[in-house]
């Protein structure tokens, strides 16, 4: 987390000036209130990373900002600032939530620590919420299914997760590559050490540099503090590069460097870091076909396709759709406290020969709306799972096309919103369903923000 909006909240125009011309330096934007007032409306229709706040002002005390902000959603840590007569109210807003506190007058240098060590807090709360959340996804996973596809699958597993051997695992969307490499790591000796995932697919392409290596204080505008990487925080466990057939082919020349020989460099530094990682990564495309069209090194190909792990789709292994139903049902009746519903033989029959284009996923989604729309006492039948897809009755429209129709452009923009609406506004699986890659579906999607008014896009960021 780095400090980039700062308000500065004094009465004395003297201080609020120094104040202004010292930070704007350190960070991309500062902004001054003079008074309650002021501060009120700037805190209610902007966002802040730090509030420095002077502890008694004209219409009202900093102490009183405070506890309005708590209120909020998501409050900005406040530095209060007291002069010698008000040390008391100082520490007293300490103990309302004020994350630390400075006794005018100060060095620069004081307030420049006081920063830093917010940044280091909210540094920490970010790691910690994000480690969570990975522990709640690692409850959860066991790879259900008894098909002999997945059993060979399983088997793989046990052979080679004990090794330090990379692992391309390949799929398409939904079939589990991600519960997979957990399970790599759960059951390798590395088990104990950090299970670190990078999304490449969901990193705006500047960023993503950054988010591998890490970056140096200064390295670009905003790279207001150091910062580690996912390579340094999997040192001595496994790094997961998730959809690495997403990766810029410039980054694509560093990661094999660091294949070749495990060190690389912050962003912006010239101090040379050595890691002990075991890396997997996984793809829902065809590599080799990104090869031959140029848009992936064949050279880092042979590097991470040490061990390929190929999940077979699930239309290829009905056997497995029983299971994971029974277990999404109790799952989901549980999770939203409804009666466990039951299954007509039929339906079960339907539900095994449908296509399930989304795979697992798609099955664990319509089972999810099926137990929150199940009446109590009667059966679910395929009606209630939505068997009857959007794809075939997309097909069936139309037989005589109007020139509307025709016009390539509005067909494109329509297929593109179909496959959005069709994947919930999951883009992997939108751009999936369209055959072509993330990259090139979030291009269309920024060159006409219409198509997809519902799905916000990324946010370049703004210099300065
Ligand atoms: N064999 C399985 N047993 C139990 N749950 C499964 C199984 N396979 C997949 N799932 C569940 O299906 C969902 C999708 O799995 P996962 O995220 O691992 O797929 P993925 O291949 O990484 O998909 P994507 O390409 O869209 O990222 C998850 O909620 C996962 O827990
Ligand atoms: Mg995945």
């Amino acid at each position: 987390m780095r400090i980039e909006r700062i308000l500065v909240v004094d009465d004395e125009p003297g201080v609020l000036e120094l104040l202004r011309d010292f930070l704007s330096e350190k960070v991309p934007c500062v902004v001054c209130a003079a008074s309650c007032a002021a501060a009120r409306a700037l805190l209610a229709e902007r966002v802040f990373d730090l509030v420095l706040c002077d502890v008694l002002l004209p219409d009202g005390t900093g102490g009183e900002l405070l506890r309005e902000a708590q209120a909020g959603k998501s409050p900005p840590p406040f530095i209060m600032m007291s002069g010698q007569g008000t040390i008391e109210s100082a520490t007293e807003a300490m103990r309302e939530g004020a994350a630390d506190y400075l006794v005018k007058p100060f060095q620069n240098d004081q307030l420049e620590v006081a920063i830093r060590r917010q940044e280091r807090w909210q540094r920490l709360t970010d790691e910690n919420a994000y480690l969570h959340g990975e522990i709640a996804q690692e409850i959860s996973g066991e790879l259900l299914g008894e098909s002999a596809p997945l059993q060979a699958v399983k088997q793989l597993i046990a052979q080679v997760a004990a090794t330090d051997a990379t692992v391309l695992i390949l799929g398409e969307s939904g079939t589990g590559k991600e519960l997979v490499a957990r399970a790599l790591h759960r059951l390798s000796l590395r088990k104990d050490k950090p299970f670190i995932r990078l999304n490449c697919a969901a990193i705006p392409e500047n960023l993503l540099e950054s988010e591998m290596f890490g970056h140096e204080r200064g390295a670009f505008t905003g790279a207001f503090s150091r910062r580690s990487g996912r390579f340094e925080m999997a040192n001595g466990g496994t790094l997961l590069l998730d959809e690495i057939s997403e990766m810029p082919l410039a980054l694509q020349s560093k990661l094999l460097r660091v294949i070749q020989e495990r060190e690389f460099e912050r962003v912006g530094g010239n101090h040379t870091l050595r890691v002990d990682v075991r890396l997997l990564a996984t793809s829902n495309r065809d590599l080799e076909q990104q090869i031959r069209e140029g848009s992936f090194r064949e050279d880092l190909y042979y590097r991470i396709n040490v061990i390929p792990l190929r999940l077979p789709p699930l239309r290829a292994r009905a056997q497995d759709i029983e299971p994971l139903l029974a277990h999404f049902l109790r799952h989901f009746a549980e999770h939203h406290g409804k009666p466990l519903p039951t299954v007509r033989p039929e339906t079960l029959e339907r539900l095994r020969r449908a296509p399930w284009p989304g795979n697992v996923r798609e099955l664990q989604n319509s089972v999810e709306r099926a137990v929150l729309l199940a009446r109590p006492g009667v059966p679910l039948d395929s009606a209630d799972f939505s068997l009857a897809s959007s794809a075939t009755a997309f097909a069936a429209a139309a037989p005589t096309p109007s020139s509307e129709d025709l016009n390539l452009e509005n067909t494109e923009k329509r297929l593109i919103r179909a496959a959005l609406e069709r994947s919930g506004g999951r883009r992997t699986e939108a751009a999936r369903l369209l055959g072509i890659s993330l990259r090139a579906l979030h291009y269309k999607i920024r060159a006409d923000p219409e198509i997809s008014p519902g799905f916000s896009v990324w946010h370049e960021k703004s210099p300065g």
